[in-house]
């Protein structure tokens, strides 16, 4: 399963919005609309949203190609993209990839389009060998819990924390995954359910607040989810809601992981209070695909994101192998290039 493709200079994103109930692509010639599409969620997922920045650069050493300012027009354009959502860290590790190419060898779009197709195959990469470290984890017949969707729709393909289920389904130990709804959104139920029930992976999808009820039954074995930045000291934030599970997760001495690629680990900021977590609209609280579920002009409050403390950690998941506390001396030196 695959949600971005490149094909005639042009960008394909598969619309996570209308997800499950339509599978629509739509094509992009133009970064802005790129970076309307992040900001409005038709992409999204930390590496996926990372992915599109970079063909978005393309795209705009497209559009600006025969400018005589061509480094002040594809300045522009990088603010405009960065400025789409604040937390995955890797939109901006992608952006700074494809400008060090840009600054270096101006509109040479050939080479511009193959860094962009480098950054993604490379994610794929790292996901598929992330997939097998995570996998020795898993216990034989484990019963694992996903919130949001860190899956093929959230990377490039084969997905994070979804990366490590698929590669221990394919062993033969996943007996069940429990896939949390993940309001408002939805992304659970709607991304992670539908990958998996494609995938033939047995899933039960739970609404949020039932995961507390299913471990205290015993009958989840370790938990497992994606990460949108990772601190030096291992904070990471991750979709709001994995900060409760964590917290239940050590109630219940159940394993909690995170899984991440290294261009997902942000050295530069001390601990997750450094993290800018996207605060989102109210709409999306008081009502679901034009529904409302709450009444109009009640007040809301929808951070889309929450941080974790590393203390919550049991260990995290990487294309360089799984790290174990303390996590400050493990991650250094592990970001990507
Ligand atoms: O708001 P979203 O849907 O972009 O949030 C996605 C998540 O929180 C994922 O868990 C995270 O980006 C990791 S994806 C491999």
């Amino acid at each position: 399963m695959e949600a971005i493709r490149w094909k005639d200079s042009a960008l394909y994103l598969l619309d996570q919005t209308r997800l499950p109930a339509e599978e629509r692509w739509l094509r992009y010639t133009d970064h802005q609309e790129v970076a309307n599409a992040i900001k409005t969620m038709v992409v999204r997922g930390a590496p996926a949203i990372g992915i599109a920045a970079a063909y978005a650069t393309v795209l705009a050493a497209q559009e600006n190609a025969c400018k005589a300012n061509f480094p002040a027009a594809m300045s522009r354009a990088k603010e405009t993209l960065a400025a789409s959502r604040p937390t995955a860290v890797n939109l901006f590790w992608a952006l700074d990839r494809m400008e060090k190419l840009w600054l270096a060898v101006g509109p040479d779009l050939p080479r511009l389009e193959t860094e962009a197709r480098a950054i993604h195959r490379e994610d794929v990469q790292m996901n598929e060998t992330m997939g097998k470290a995570g996998a020795e984890l898993v216990p034989q017949g484990a019963r694992i819990l996903a919130h949001c969707n860190a899956g093929a729709l959230a990377t490039g393909g084969y997905g994070t924390a979804l990366g490590v289920i698929r590669a221990a389904h394919a062993l033969g130990k996943v007996s069940m995954v429990y896939a949390d709804e993940t309001r408002p959104l939805l992304q659970g139920a709607r991304l992670t359910a539908y990958e998996l029930v494609k995938d033939q992976i047995p899933v039960t999808l739970i609404c949020d607040d039932m995961a507390g009820c299913l471990m205290a039954q015993g009958k989840i074995d370790m938990v497992v989810v994606g990460c949108d930045r990772m601190a030096a000291n291992g904070d990471f934030a991750n979709k709001i809601g994995t900060y409760s599970l964590a917290v239940l997760a050590k109630h219940h001495g159940i394993p909690f992981y995170t899984a991440l690629p290294s261009s997902t680990i942000d050295l530069s900021i001390p601990d997750g209070s450094h993290i800018p977590v996207e605060q989102r609209g109210g709409e999306e609280v008081t009502g679901f695909a034009g529904v409302p579920t709450g009444p109009a002009g009640v007040q809301t409050w929808n951070p889309a994101f929450d941080v974790t403390p590393h203390e919550l950690l049991t260990a995290v998941i990487t294309e360089r192998g799984v790290l174990r506390p303390p996590f400050d001396r493990e991650l250094a030196g592990r970001k990507a290039d």
